[in-house]
């Protein structure tokens, strides 16, 4: 039986990813999980990021999803690789799991004129150096600097974010970065809840840098993917529905859902443990 796409994050942020997705793919059902009950992620440990992603990941298999994008640069960062190194081969052949970092640092150098990239990431993102390491395969003369922004992921959970405390924390996080290096030319938004964030962030940093955001991003990386995996594409289901899933409190998920993605939708709340 064919079966959604699955698309998980923490918590709200992976709906920008959704997002760009269902623009590029209207056909294709889509399954969205946000982990809201535990997040955020960025700041727990490998161990228990890797715990809660495979539980996520299992449930999402549960529900028939043969494909799975984890949209959220963390889960992808730290438990994608044994997802796919050690958990698929033997427990679930046929299904596949991608990440949203990939697609990202396969692009990202061709937008630097100078040759200096920050990257803007949790600190879990940050500290596993997956930025640096995979844009150094694609791209070895280009520089990486990093900054984690520990308070983003919750300004924009608490949707806080335009109060003069979070506009403090967006402002303080950029000036950190660019002190570090001000060649930087471009910007990653590393996170998928950052581009809630997107027009306060431009208006702090200087003329010229560039911002990239993912969710467009990886959704054409993933037409492209489907396209060179035609029979993973047939096993998808295509009836143009969408449905949200949380791990919170539906009421609470759909008071903030019209932040991130602009739809009627109304998500319903599971257990997945
Ligand atoms: N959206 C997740 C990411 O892209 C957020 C993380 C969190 O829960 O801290 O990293």
């Amino acid at each position: 039986m064919n079966g959604p796409i699955g698309v998980f994050d923490s918590g709200y942020g992976g709906l920008t990813v959704l997002k760009s997705i269902q623009k590029l793919m209207p056909q294709h059902d889509c399954l969205y999980l946000g982990d809201n009950a535990r997040a955020p992620y960025g700041t727990r440990s490998f161990e228990v990021i890797n715990q809660y992603t495979l539980e996520a990941v299992e449930y999402l298999f549960s529900k028939n999803c043969p494909l799975i994008i984890l949209a959220c640069n963390t889960s992808s960062a730290k438990a994608l690789r044994n997802i796919q190194q050690n958990i698929l081969p033997s427990k679930y052949p046929d299904k596949r799991v991608l990440g949203v970092i990939r697609p990202t640092t396969e692009e990202v150098g061709h937008f630097s004129k100078s040759g200096y990239v920050g990257i803007m990431g949790t600190a879990g993102t940050v500290v596993s150096n997956s930025y640096p390491i995979e844009i150094s395969k694609f791209f070895p003369k280009i520089n990486v600097i990093q900054q984690s922004c520990p308070m983003w992921v919750p300004l924009v959970e608490n949707n806080s974010f335009k109060e003069v405390g979070g506009q403090y924390y967006i402002r303080k996080y950029i000036n950190e970065l660019l002190e570090k290096e001000p060649r930087i030319d471009t910007v990653v938004l590393a996170c998928t809840h950052y581009p809630v964030l997107k027009n306060s962030i431009e208006k702090y940093l200087p003329k010229g840098v560039r911002l990239f955001d993912q969710g467009d991003l990886v959704a054409q990386k993933l037409v492209d993917y489907l396209k060179r995996h035609s029979s993973l594409n047939n096993q998808l289901s295509k009836n143009g529905n969408v449905e949200i899933l949380t791990t919170e409190k539906s009421k609470k998920f759909d008071g903030h859902l019209n932040l991130f993605y602009n739809s009627n939708n109304q998500s319903r709340t599971v257990q997945i443990v």
